[in-house]
């Protein structure tokens, strides 16, 4: 085999890869979307779809994603033109490392967005401004947030450094060491959370909420949310996984890796409901209330509890650490990028991107304000990216990268690095890859936008 000789530093060992692979994974779609989302589509059927969708189609697109990034060592643009090359394939393959370049610049701008309003929780909850706080005042506070253009404007700023900071410091000082702190900070905050809301009277309630098989609530369109939701959830489909597996030191398993990554990711997302639900019905409040579950029913609930307070810091803590790891792999590839192409070193390279991603933030957080009316195709710029990313650049690029991986990638070449020694396991792979991962989420992508378009 060709060895590729890379300019980047390389993970210390395989369990960093796959703590920063988690990071990136595990984030605000665990902790804010997820539950919701299982509550109200019929909870255990969901789940259900759910962890069959992480199976077939998330966990085989990450393996290829992984592959794909450690075989090219490089950035997912340039990784993807020279494995292609290598297979005798146009270089022109890396058009979907571009593709995932902007969509990672296109989440980043409301993702920080976002992560600018858990700052600002976590500031208020810190301050004790949310004691006993009353619904009506909730929804006026996070109204009142979004509708103030200087607040969110320095919340979103202050986030923006944070994770540029963490760039700048590349592989080894920046993304290792932080996420092997956050990390582990993270699991025993939840883990601290799941204990409290087992004690707040009424876990049970939480627990059958989102578990109990109810099969009538489950639609097509719930069917279409867990498959987006797991590539979302996962990471999937612009090159973050690909970016962070070129760093991945050679001759260590790719598919037991990605089977913990995956299932860490599912694992939170599951505690992080069950840390949820108990607190909210403990204090009578609606689970199905949507996006505003974090941010409206959540401070009531803490407001009214013993200790809420400390609980409630916590909890923005926790939500706060895991947009962090997350936001750092959507810069991730662009950083390798410019790296690659210019010689830059990491704090050029981080300056400029913060820029660009601060300036499309701004963007973001102006249409819940002064920008309020500027829609496009009758969406604010916040939906638009959110939309497009989501329903479109994600499930296609997975798309691209399950058909590249399956059918133009030489075969000899996946199982070098792969390295599956079990000839059935390597075949479930491919077959899956091959024919079930394109399959599905070129159905679930036409169905999704025809009927949002409709
Ligand atoms: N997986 C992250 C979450 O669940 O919040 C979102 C995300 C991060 C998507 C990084 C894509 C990405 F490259």
């Amino acid at each position: 085999m060709q060895e590729r000789k890379t300019i980047h530093e390389s993970w210390g060992s395989r369990w960093i890869f796959i703590l920063a692979a988690t990071g990136s994974a595990v984030g605000l779609g665990n902790i804010w979307k997820f539950p919701y989302i299982t509550g109200e589509n019929g909870g255990g059927a969901f789940v259900l779809v759910y962890l069959v969708c992480i199976l077939a189609v998330g966990i085989p697109i990450m393996m290829a994603e992984v592959m794909i990034g450690r075989r090219g060592q490089q950035s997912p643009i340039n990784a993807m033109r020279d494995v292609a090359e290598e297979s005798g394939h146009s270089g022109r393959w890396s058009l979907v490392g571009w593709m995932g370049v902007l969509a990672g610049f296109m989440i980043f701008s409301f993702y920080s967005v976002v992560a600018g309003w858990v700052l600002y929780y976590l500031a208020s909850m810190g301050a004790g401004d949310l004691v006993a706080i009353g619904s009506d005042t909730a929804v006026q506070r996070f109204e009142g947030l979004l509708a103030d253009f200087d607040t969110l404007l320095i919340w979103h700023t202050v986030f923006v450094v944070m994770v540029m900071l963490v760039i700048m410091g590349g592989v080894r000082k920046g993304l290792e060491n932080a996420v092997k702190f956050m990390m582990p900070a993270l699991f025993v905050l939840l883990f601290v959370l799941l204990i409290y809301s087992m004690q707040s009277g009424s876990f049970m309630r939480g627990w059958s909420f989102m578990f109990d098989f109810n099969i009538e609530k489950l639609t097509m369109q719930s069917v279409l949310i867990a498959l987006g939701h797991s590539f979302f959830t996962l990471s999937l489909g612009m090159g973050a996984i690909m970016a962070y597996g070129s760093y991945m030191p050679k001759h260590t398993s790719i598919g037991g890796s990605v089977l913990m990554i995956g299932g860490l990711d599912t694992l939170v997302a599951l505690v992080a409901g069950l840390a949820i639900f108990p607190i909210v019905f403990a204090n009578q409040l609606d689970p199905g209330a949507g996006p505003g579950l974090m941010f409206i029913t959540l401070p009531v609930a803490f407001g009214q509890m013993p200790g809420g307070q400390i609980f409630g810091f916590l909890f923005f803590m926790l939500v706060g650490l895991a947009a962090w790891t997350s936001a750092i792999s959507l810069v991730e590839p662009a950083t390798a990028w410019l790296t690659e192409r210019f010689g830059w070193h990491r704090i050029p390279s981080s300056l400029v991107l913060g820029v660009i991603i601060w300036l499309l933030g701004v963007a973001a957080l102006s249409s819940f304000n002064v920008l309020a009316d500027f829609k496009i195709f009758g969406f604010t710029i916040f939906d638009f990216l959110d939309f497009t990313t989501a329903n479109i650049m994600l499930p296609l690029g997975g798309l691209f990268i399950a058909v590249f991986a399956g059918w133009f990638m030489k075969q000899v070449h996946s199982r070098e690095e792969l390295a599956i020694s079990n000839a059935i396991w390597f075949k479930a792979w491919y077959i899956t890859l091959r024919y079930v991962a394109p399959v599905a989420v070129a159905v679930i992508f036409i169905l999704n936008l025809y009927e949002k378009l409709q």
